[in-house]
């Protein structure tokens, strides 16, 4: 708790000590002077005029206060106006809220404060925010035609507003009625020294533009209005100009069209215009003085504005209609009479129009729905007054207020402490002064002051204000809180304050004399039904449903009640509404009569909270308990605070209660047990108890949503659940059958084509395609037929060199002919052999040899293929000589032939004999018989021959032979291609050995012990003749030409 940290004085009169009025004036001062002005009785906020505007108000500190309970911020009445909020919307506790104090303590402006704290924290979006525009705005307006310049206040609201606020159950605001009550109409002619008219008069003239001036007919300067107080035409820090803006535009918000601000405008005007009538005397003939009107034109445009005859108008306030049973009397009124009727008149239109503006917001603010609603209701109703000259308005104005403070008096003094009894809570009395005794005096029926004021205005005979007093004075001559100059002769006691025509009231603030003159008239309230008449017949569409009672048809002698009983019912249902609902107490105070800030007057205050019962309050406060509440409520809304009670409670709610303080291990200062109901002695428990409650519910919520949510996932789940495993049956199955579907039509085409396949294999040869194939089969082969029988009939020759062949009469046959072809000469061939003799073959196979050695390697060769190897081509037979040469050689001579040898000095030949056996080769000089050279066959090591046409050709011998130290042997022979392939056979069958053979045209010939390099060379064709020239010692050119 704030309480007592950083707190001027102390923050709650609770907390005072010593409790006695010197302390608390004390603190109230100490804390005013640090401009602390909101201080706390319990939950009674008491609030000091400031005079002055404190930072303490607005968005910010409306943020904070939300979010704080009571008493944990510096007191304030935001913190009023939140507990009221909170417990409307969470208690569902119908709330008022009861602001009491002074005329100019500040009620006004507490109202406003809480009805924009409210505004501020309940709930948001675009109708819930034109609602509340709606509900503020009215107060501008309102307090336009309401209210007015007092001595004591600048704006002094003039008529008691009570205004119910309608919430739905989330605490979002609705609509809202507001009701008020008695406008202190008097105002509208006359005024005290001092005190203004209704502000709507001056910021009409000061705000209205010129053509809205010229259209109602006004003039700007005020002093021209016999109506406004001359004196007194500004207000400090009013600016009468802005605020008529303001109005119109408050107006706009809650829904007045442009017409209706405009009659409402005219109407005002008329009002005003109505005080410059002048009234003359005139002389009627028969001498009788009347009234008539010397401003004509001012008449004349009234009555235009009203939209009725100006003579009307002027008979209507100068006559009167008296109407018997027989017939209507029409007599003119004097002087007085008529201005009389006029300030009446003036009077009853403004305060009907002012009712019928609260009418007309209570139209655009009340709620339509039909459903359950909470309801605010703030009362700002005139503060008590005391005037110098107090009249009947003062009289009902501190009747009211006599009124509220007897409800304060009773829920929190009273009813408190009989509660406290009542419960059996030990308790010590505190005494109070109980005002019902004043109540009485004024409201009784049939014997209250108002009773007796009714009575007087309905008697018949001669009534009069002082008929009334001694009325009064007759009946509570002995009552102690009246006083009257007959009650003080009575008493003996002489007062000179007091006038004849007075009587005094000792009311619960103080007393008041008030004045008798006027209060039958006022109470009366009456119109002469020749004006009403006239209002109800003008044009205007405002005026004449102002004054339905002037439609004739409607006309009826049946009085109308009297302002007085008219007022004391409306309270009468004030009082009801209020005591329906909780109350919270907001206690203005005014700190001085100055309207100055800073300034304390004691003395002043002092008798505000004397009779404010501020003391007492506290008193009754500090011993009492701060809440309770019925078992059973309580119990039901903090059971959920114990495990033994939440969720079920099968006892006694009392016991119920026991059980959980047990559970919250209370302290028993704390908390104390009536008969019906629990006490709670501290705030702070109860606020300890609400945070609980506010946790709790979170986790029992969260409880709920995590079931809840548990649930909703499960149940989803398994919903998901089945439509996942319905889907994927739906597939699987699908699936399958498509599967099946592919496979069956698989199966089936293979099956159809083995079917076909089998079907087709049994019965192909049935097929033209196979005829096809037959056929081909059958020309293919008549084809064949025909090749192979052609070929047969149309062979070629059997000789083995005859090539020609057939070609094949088809491309398809290319292949098969050519192997014919080659079969044919193959055995053509093999025949050919077959019939060869012995020695055609041995011929045949010399010949062969002699293709190996040198086909395609020696030019002189092709010649050599068609002559056959004769080998004697020097008549063997026919020479004795050779044959004696030989007869010692084994086998036939090989070759017998005339060769040249080279001569190996100078390279010139000279002829010899060769004669080649199989073991040697026998060099001889055809001359002589003698062998000149032999040669074994064994040491010839290689032979060379060119490649060309020529018969070179050179036996290399090895160096072991016989006759190698000669040399090698160079030679020419005329068949060297028969005598080389001679020598190599017989080398090749004696020696096993093959004969290297070298076909070059360059060779090396060892002569003696020398080296000749040979060099064979063509020129011409190669058949020519051969020529050997020796080049130096080791060349040997050989040209053939
Ligand atoms: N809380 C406040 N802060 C500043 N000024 C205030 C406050 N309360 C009252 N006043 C001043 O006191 C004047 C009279 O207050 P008001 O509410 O009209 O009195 P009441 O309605 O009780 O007659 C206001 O015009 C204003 O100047
Ligand atoms: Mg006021």
């Amino acid at each position: 708790m704030a309480l007592l940290e950083n707190s001027v004085g102390v923050e709650d009169l609770v907390l005072l000590e010593p409790l006695d009025e010197e302390s608390l004036l004390k603190n109230l001062q100490l804390r005013y002077e640090s401009r602390e002005i909101y201080t706390y009785i319990g939950n009674v906020l008491v609030s000091v005029n400031p005079y002055q505007q404190l930072p303490i108000y607005g968005p910010e500190f409306i943020a904070k206060y939300q979010d704080f309970t009571f008493y944990e911020l510096k007191p304030h009445i935001y913190a009023l106006a939140n507990v009221a909020y909170q417990s409307l919307k969470f208690r569902d506790q119908d709330q008022c809220i009861l602001i009491t104090g002074e005329s100019g303590a500040g009620k006004t402006e507490a109202s406003k404060l809480v009805m924009s704290y409210v505004a501020a924290v309940c709930g948001k979006g675009e109708q819930v925010n034109s609602v509340k525009e709606q509900l503020l705005q009215s107060n501008p307006v309102l307090e336009a035609f309401g209210n007015a310049k007092t001595i004591r206040n600048n704006n002094s609201s003039r008529f008691g507003k009570y205004m119910d606020i309608e919430f739905d159950f989330k605490g979002s605001p609705l609509g809202g009625v507001i009701t008020n009550y008695l406008l202190e109409k008097s105002r509208v002619v006359k005024q005290l020294k001092g005190e203004r008219n209704f502000h709507i008069f001056y910021q009409l003239l000061a705000g209205a533009d010129e053509q809205l001036l010229k259209a109602l007919k006004l003039e700007r300067d005020r002093s021209g209005y016999a109506y406004l107080n001359q004196e007194v035409s500004r207000v400090d820090q009013m600016d009468d100009a802005s605020n008529f803006k303001a109005v119109q535009s408050a107006m706009t918000v809650i829904g007045f069209s442009e017409e209706e601000i405009r009659w409402v405008l005219e109407v005002t005007a008329m009002v005003l215009k109505l005080g410059n009538v002048k009234l003359s005397e005139e002389f009627q003939a028969n001498g009788i003085s009347a009234s008539g009107i010397c401003d004509g034109r001012g008449v004349q445009e009234i009555g235009e504005m009203m939209g009725l005859n100006s003579e009307e108008l002027e008979r209507a306030l100068c006559s009167r209609t008296m109407e018997t049973a027989k017939e209507k009397v029409v007599t003119a009124l004097s002087v007085i009479q008529a201005k009389y009727a006029r300030d009446a008149l003036a009077k009853n239109i403004y305060s009907r129009l002012f009712n019928w503006i609260v009418n007309r917001i209570n139209e655009s603010i009340k709620v339509g729905t039909a459903e359950k609603k909470k309801v605010m209701g703030v009362l700002d109703i005139y503060g008590f007054e005391i005037l110098e000259d107090n009249s009947f308005e003062q009289f009902v104005i501190n009747y009211c207020n006599e009124k509220l403070q007897q409800v304060f008096i009773e829920l929190t003094l009273k009813e408190e402490q009989e509660e406290y009894k009542r419960e059996g809570i030990p308790w010590k009395n505190v005494d109070f002064f109980d005002n019902s005794v004043i109540c009485n005096l004024i409201e009784r029926n049939q014997q209250g002051i108002l009773a007796m004021l009714d009575e007087e205005c309905l008697r018949p005979g001669v009534v009069s204000d002082s008929t009334f007093l001694s009325k009064l004075n007759q009946l509570f001559v002995k009552h102690s809180h009246y006083e009257s100059k007959v009650s003080q002769y009575a008493q003996r006691h002489y007062d000179r304050t007091m006038d004849l025509n007075c009587f005094r009231i000792c009311h619960y603030a103080g007393k008041v004399t008030y004045n008798v003159t006027g209060f039958i008239d006022k109470n009366n309230d009456l119109l002469f039904r020749d004006l009403s008449q006239a209002m109800w017949k003008a044009q205007h569409p405002l005026l004449p449903s102002l004054f339905p009672e002037g439609d004739p048809k409607q006309a009826s002698l049946k009085r109308p009640p009297t302002a007085g009983s008219q007022f004391k019912s409306s309270v009468a249902i004030l009082m009801k509404n209020l005591y329906s609902k909780n109350p919270n107490y907001i206690r203005c105070i005014k700190p001085n009569e100055q309207q100055q800030r800073g300034q304390f007057s004691s003395e002043l205050v002092a008798t505000q909270a004397r009779y404010l019962g501020l003391l007492e309050n506290v008193r009754v406060r500090r011993a009492g308990y701060a809440f309770r509440q019925a078992y059973g409520l309580f119990l039901q809304r903090y059971r959920l605070l114990s495990r033994s009670t939440w969720p079920h409670w099968n006892g006694g709610d009392r016991e119920g209660v026991e059980k959980l303080f047990e559970e919250l291990s209370m302290s028993s200062e704390e908390v104390a047990f009536g008969k019906t109901k629990i006490f709670i002695r501290s705030p702070k428990t109860l606020f300890y108890l609400e945070e609980q409650r506010r946790l709790r519910i979170q986790q029992l919520a969260t409880l709920i949503q995590k079931i809840y949510r548990g649930w909703r996932c499960r149940t989803h789940y398994q919903l998901m659940r089945k439509s996942q495993i319905l889907i994927s049956s739906w597939f699987r199955g699908t699936m399958q059958k498509k599967r099946y579907g592919k496979i069956k039509a698989s199966v089936l085409l293979l099956q159809a084509y083995v079917r076909g396949w089998k079907a087709r294999k049994d019965y192909r040869k049935y097929f033209r395609s196979g005829a096809a194939l037959t056929v081909t089969g059958f020309i293919y082969k008549s084809m064949v037929q025909k090749f192979l029988l052609g070929l047969k009939n149309n062979l070629p020759s059997t000789n083995v060199l005859d090539k020609k062949w057939p070609a094949a009469p088809y491309k398809c046959f290319n292949t098969a002919n050519r192997e014919l072809q080659q079969l044919f000469y193959r055995w053509k061939c093999k025949r050919f052999r077959d019939q060869l003799s012995p020695k055609q073959v041995e011929t045949l196979r010399e010949k062969l040899c002699a293709s190996e050695l040198f086909k395609g390697k020696k030019a002189a060769y092709p010649q050599s293929v068609p002559i056959p190897f004769h080998g004697d081509y020097v008549g063997l037979q026919g020479n004795p000589k050779l044959q004696k040469l030989t007869s010692r050689e084994e086998g036939p001579v090989l070759v017998a032939e005339t060769v040249r040898k080279v001569n190996r000095g100078n390279g010139k030949t000279s002829s010899r004999i060769l004669l080649l056996t199989k073991r040697h080769v026998i060099l001889t000089d055809s001359k002589k018989s003698q062998a000149q050279t032999v040669i074994g066959l064994d040491s010839v090591a290689g032979v060379s021959v060119t490649g060309f046409k020529d018969g070179l050709f050179c036996l290399h011998l090895s160096e072991i032979s016989s006759v190698g130290s000669k040399g090698d042997f160079l030679l020419v022979s005329e068949h060297v291609v028969e005598l080389l392939t001679r020598m190599y056979r017989a080398v090749l069958d004696t020696t096993q050995r093959q004969l290297p053979i070298t076909v070059t045209e360059q060779f090396s010939v060892k002569f003696k012990n020398s080296n000749v390099a040979v060099k064979v060379l063509q020129r011409g064709d190669g058949n020519g003749k051969l020529t050997c020239k020796k080049k130096g010692s080791h060349c040997l050119e050989v040209t053939l030409s």
